[in-house]
């Protein structure tokens, strides 16, 4: 028996692969002409309320207010209404509202013409592979007519680590405190808070977001994006804005933390246009500290020549092979076909490869 199990695994570890991407190094990308990427147009936006019902329109839109100092990050914990994260969204809201543009506008050329439709959570994932050391993913991709859609896995696998950390206290609290901080500085009237005591837009609930789609294009692939905004500027609400949280930095290694958590938080703006990032720097305790703001096209040059630098350059290049590839492979392994299959694109320790399963 152990030894059809082993010959069962060497074939289960090889069945259905299709194609096998090796990360080159840092370098080799970096220099690489590099992967023009387009500045993000604006498509559409959509909201979800309170009870996660889809709506094709800005509702849940918010302004952004600078925070009050020392606000407690603690807030409301008590009270905080989640997601419920067991139901599995696909790309559903995403491709309701571009069938809903459609509609609206009469045609369906902007999609068919797509190469690759996505969250913008997948698409900063294949952004920060190259400097992944700990947690990779698993996506579905599908290819239908000439586009590629990509989707997050979530297997066992992925449902427990979640519930694994769901049942965590420390963990709870400290991913609470950066819905907290959101409350404090995103308001749903545009003219924010009246006074200090008015500090905060009520208890936390993550059913309601606001979303923008938006067309961008990286090398020759024409991307269409979806993802949350979490504020807008109340004076100019072309300007997105993405607040985080972090830890303060009190020395070297909370510093180079930081630098590093950057690179994420550059990309989950920059795929979607959001120009400012604004991060509230909170103690253990959850206490707010200080408030830094940054003007996301500028968050690269806040770490060049640091010992935790990363290269945007090198990460476009990387995502944009990876689109070109798998979109390719799929296409010429279904064929003709009229029914397109489903591919399992995974990227797990060690960390060197992305492989694409049928
Ligand atoms: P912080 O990232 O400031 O801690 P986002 O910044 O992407 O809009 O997300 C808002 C907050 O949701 C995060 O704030 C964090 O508290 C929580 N959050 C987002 N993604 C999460 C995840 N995968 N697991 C746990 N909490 C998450
Ligand atoms: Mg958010
Ligand atoms: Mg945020």
């Amino acid at each position: 028996a152990g030894h059809a199990g082993k010959v069962s695994k060497v074939e289960g570890d090889k069945a259905g692969l299709i194609d096998s991407i090796r990360l080159g190094s840092i370098a080799t990308y970096a220099a690489r002409r590099p992967s023009a990427m387009q500045l993000p147009q604006r498509l559409a936006s959509f909201s979800y309320d309170e009870r996660r019902a889809l709506h094709h329109d800005d509702r849940s839109i918010r302004y952004y207010h600078a925070p009050p100092p020392q606000g407690d990050l603690n807030r409301g914990y008590a009270n905080l209404v989640q997601r419920d994260d067991t139901i599995n969204e696909h790309l559903d809201s995403l491709c309701l509202a571009l069938m809903h543009l459609a509609d609206a506008k009469g045609e369906d050329e902007e999609r068919k013409r797509t190469n690759v439709i996505t969250w913008r959570g997948m698409m900063t994932r294949l952004c920060t592979a190259l400097y992944e050391k700990r947690s990779g993913f698993e996506m579905n991709a599908m290819v239908v007519g000439d586009t590629l859609y990509l989707e997050e896995h979530v297997g066992p696998r992925q449902a427990a680590d979640k519930a694994r950390q769901q049942s965590d206290d420390r963990q709870r609290r400290f991913a609470y405190y950066g819905y907290a901080f959101e409350s404090y500085t995103c308001f749903e009237r545009r003219t924010g808070p009246a006074s200090p005591r008015e500090h905060w837009d009520g208890d936390v609930n993550t059913n309601v977001q606001w979303c923008s789609i938006v067309r961008t294009k990286l090398g020759s692939s024409r991307l269409i994006l979806g993802g949350e905004v979490d504020a807008v500027d109340p004076h100019d609400h072309s300007t997105f804005v993405e607040v985080k949280t972090s830890m303060q930095i009190r020395n070297e290694r909370d510093e180079s933390n930081f630098e590093s958590k950057l690179l994420r938080f550059y990309f989950q703006s920059f795929l979607l246009g959001v120009q400012r990032l604004v991060v509230g720097f909170r103690d253990g305790r959850g206490i707010l500290r200080h408030v830094s703001n940054y003007e996301t096209l500028k968050v690269p040059r806040f770490v060049r020549g640091r010992a935790t630098e990363w290269d945007p350059v090198a990460c476009l290049n990387f995502a944009d092979e990876i689109l070109v590839r798998i979109r390719r492979r799929i296409t010429e392994d279904q064929g003709g076909q009229e029914t397109p299959s489903v591919f399992r694109l995974s990227f797990a320790p060690p960390f060197d490869e992305v492989t694409l399963r049928k």
